[in-house]
């Protein structure tokens, strides 16, 4: 639902869950989620939170402002989505089909399919095709509660191809309504193109070092580089090398670490400060703590771990623990996670992870904008000043939104005029 009134009352509301602890949530505060009772009400002024508590004391001037009903109902801070591959054409049913009858996702890599089979959609894609399926796959995020999502190229693997996906992103959330977040992940896989030999090997990294990194950069089409440092994938040291081209560009850094291996990635990130490590099955106790001095939050993606059969699951209990900004996010692929369902992720969190509910839900809120470096006085969080975007869900309490697993129980997202601006 798009309010497009200057301000407007939610009202009637069960709970508000403000997820507001001044900054991301760490260690026993994620479980304080900073809830209100008794039928609170939030406003709504030019796109921005303007009150948030009692229905009785609401500012007089907002008397008369349009209302909406919250039907008893919880509402939350919408959905951030820190970590998606939304830019692909088709889906991968087919390797679906052959891993459940027994071959590996690195197996059906190295044949040729898995990111390159993708790679080959987005290629002979045309523009206006690109754009509709990742408007598709952003509006399928949204239905399940998400207003800002991070979205990563890497299905294009050339100069040409990973503008035209980063493009296609922003495009998209324009039309989905959707604030987004862009990596550029030239540095995914090897292409095709370039494989057989150590030389052209150098080649391709030079390409993403010298052309597509600094294009990416340029008018802000990307915000951020990424790179899968995985064992037959791109080493540690090719990792750096990525990393300082997208610092000298002017881009942040996120890294794909310790998914299938203990590769090396998550301290890598942790020597550029990176936003954040994502993955981590395979995190050593000292990758942890390199990410927990440089402030490099941990983005767990277990509906990753789910789809791949993965008998590791992500240490989620003992990084809270240890202190560390943890987020979670669906890693939406069409490979190793066609999840579009943030419920049904923290659910795996819950189930395997080791996180509780009101965890879980902190980790796709406040955790989730500081692991992309958002405002957390902006998003992921309902306070003065806050972005007039919400996830109504039609549940009694917070803690059944994990709970309900598989079932989309956010009834209606709701974004205010201005809410982007
Ligand atoms: O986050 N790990 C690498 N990349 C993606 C999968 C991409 C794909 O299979 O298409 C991931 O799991
Ligand atoms: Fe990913």
């Amino acid at each position: 639902m798009h309010i497009d009134a200057d301000n407007c009352v939610i009202e009637n509301l069960r709970r508000v869950v403000t997820c507001d602890g001044g900054g991301p949530l760490l260690g026993a505060n994620m479980r304080h989620l900073n809830t209100l009772e008794h039928s609170p009400c939030v406003a709504v002024e030019d796109g921005f939170v303007s009150y948030v508590g009692p229905r009785d004391r609401l500012p007089a001037a907002l008397d008369t402002a349009p209302t909406i009903d919250g039907r008893n109902l919880v509402l939350t801070p919408g959905l951030v989505d820190c970590h998606t591959h939304p830019a692909f054409v088709r889906a991968r049913a087919d390797e679906f089909a052959m891993r459940l009858a027994g071959a590996s996702y690195e197996q059906i890599a190295a044949a040729g399919g898995g990111i390159l089979s993708s790679t080959t959609g987005v290629r002979h894609a045309t523009d206006p095709e690109l754009l509709a399926q990742t408007t598709r796959n952003l509006q399928r995020l949204r239905r399940h509660g998400v207003v800002a999502a991070e979205g990563k190229s890497g299905y294009g693997l050339s100069l040409e191809h990973e503008l035209r996906q980063l493009q296609a992103i922003k495009d998209a959330g324009e039309q989905a309504d959707m604030h987004t977040v862009r990596s550029c992940l030239a540095a995914h896989s090897l292409p095709f193109e370039f494989r057989g030999s150590d030389e052209k090997r150098a080649e391709y990294l030079q390409l993403v070092i010298q052309e597509i990194l600094p294009a990416a950069a340029k008018g802000g089409l990307a915000q951020r580089a990424d790179v899968f440092c995985e064992r037959g994938v791109f080493s540690p040291a090719e990792t750096r090398a990525v990393a300082e081209a997208a610092i000298a560009n002017g881009l942040r850094l996120t890294v794909h670490a310790e998914q299938l291996s203990d590769t090396g990635g998550a301290a890598v990130a942790a020597e550029f400060e990176a936003d954040s490590a994502d993955h981590l099955e395979f995190l050593s106790g000292q990758g942890a703590e390199a990410m927990r001095q440089a402030g490099t939050a941990a983005v767990l993606l277990p509906g990753s771990t789910y789809v791949l059969k993965m008998e590791q699951w992500a240490d989620g209990r003992g990084l809270i623990e240890r202190g560390l900004c943890v987020a979670l996010a669906t890693d939406f692929n069409p490979g190793s996670s066609p999840v579009a369902n943030p419920a049904f992720v923290m659910n795996l969190a819950v189930m395997h992870c080791g996180f509780t509910p009101e965890e879980a839900l902190a980790a796709f809120t406040v955790n989730a904008a500081h692991a992309l470096r958002l405002s957390t006085d902006e998003w992921g969080v309902i306070k003065p000043g806050s972005r007039a975007a919400f996830a109504l869900w039609d549940v009694d309490h917070e803690r059944e939104i994990p709970y309900y697993a598989g079932s989309n129980l956010c009834l209606e997202v709701i974004t205010c005029r201005g809410w982007r601006s």
